[in-house]
């Protein structure tokens, strides 16, 4: 992630900067690992007890109590919700120091809030940080989405393609028939008939009941048997796991859905201006992004919260798109 300077600088400072900011950067990223650890670790506690508030509240104080710490002027694109709607990480509101770069992010402090109150698998700390301007701001409406893994050509996949043609062409491209497809799915009426027309090619469909920021990550993990992501969930989650995908490698499309005029004009009140547009993988998440998640409850992706006594036990994956490195950090700390 390169840092937006405002005024030109001679050669000899520009490497110098250029230097800072690579240390910065790398630096960042592993305290953003940190912040959704903190995140994870306070919502840990909420687990089990059929509190999804109570649970979603816990992540954000522990999350912006962690920001707050990082040397950065960061301002948050995807929040808990618009300023008049949540008290704290609403849209807008700037963390950090204020001392340092100048940066974009996005949050899900808790992803999975129902899957935390019963103790479901799955539930994740989740943020991405990139330069200004590069995320998607995306309103708190649904987003309709397809996404596969790496290895695959540029448009092998289509959102306005019938499922049967996305199916057939993972097939195609996998040299296997389309028994041998998998699709990840949330679990909901309004996806019956994706599911239906899976299962009518002999596709495999994976149900979730929830968080689908793991949903699409999940296609890009061949260790899951996952290839194909589809499905309408929300346009936060969408953004945050496109950045996810910019640094694993993968395509992702995806098209704001709207059901009142007031979700259209929560959109067209941050700028959206077409609103029936699809987005690709780079209009949702264009420049370097950073991405972080801790795994709150166990899952494919990440182990859960496990505490012990005096110490509290964390698994955290972070990742940067410029390297496309991926670190997952064990984490024990004193409590
Ligand atoms: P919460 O963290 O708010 O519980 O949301 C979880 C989630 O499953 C998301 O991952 C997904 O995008 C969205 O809810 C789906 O919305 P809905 O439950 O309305 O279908």
């Amino acid at each position: 992630m390169y840092f937006a300077r405002a005024v030109p600088a001679p050669e000899g400072m520009k490497q110098r900067m250029a230097v800072e900011e690579a240390y910065l950067d790398r630096v960042l990223t592993m305290e953003v690992g940190r912040c959704t650890e903190a995140a994870a670790v306070a919502a840990s506690t909420m687990i089990g007890r059929g509190d999804k508030e109570g649970a979603d509240q816990a992540a954000v104080t522990a999350l912006r109590e962690a920001f707050n710490k990082l040397e950065m002027d960061g301002t948050v694109v995807i929040g808990e919700g618009e300023r008049d709607e949540a008290p704290m990480l609403y849209i807008g509101e700037k963390v950090g120091t204020g001392k340092g770069p100048k940066i974009d992010i996005a949050l899900d402090p808790l992803e999975g809030t129902t899957l935390t109150a019963k103790a479901m698998s799955n539930a994740l700390a989740v943020v991405a940080m990139a330069q200004g301007g590069t995320l998607l701001h995306a309103p708190d409406v649904y987003m309709d989405k397809i996404a596969c893994g790496p290895g695959y050509a540029p448009g092998t996949i289509d959102l306005d393609a019938p499922i049967e043609d996305n199916i057939s062409a993972i097939a195609k491209a996998k040299g296997e028939p389309t028994s041998e497809v998998t699709l990840c799915i949330l679990d909901r009426e309004r996806h019956l008939p994706l599911v239906e027309g899976a299962r009518k090619m002999g596709a495999r469909v994976f149900l979730i009941s929830d968080g689908d920021v793991a949903g699409v990550f999940h296609a890009t993990e061949a260790s899951t048997g996952i290839d194909l992501y589809v499905g309408r969930g929300g346009a936060p989650e969408g953004v945050l796991a496109a950045a996810a995908l910019r640094c694993v490698g993968g395509q992702m499309q995806g098209r704001l859905h709207f059901r009142t005029d007031d979700e259209r004009a929560r959109a067209e009140r941050i700028g959206i201006t077409d609103l029936d547009r699809k987005y690709d993988l780079f209009d949702l998440a264009s420049g370097d992004v950073i991405f972080a998640a801790t795994g709150v409850t166990d899952g494919t992706m990440l182990d859960g919260v496990k505490w012990e006594r005096g110490f509290v036990n964390t698994h955290t994956v972070v990742m940067r798109s410029k390297t496309s490195t991926v670190r997952y950090i064990r984490a024990r700390t004193c409590r």
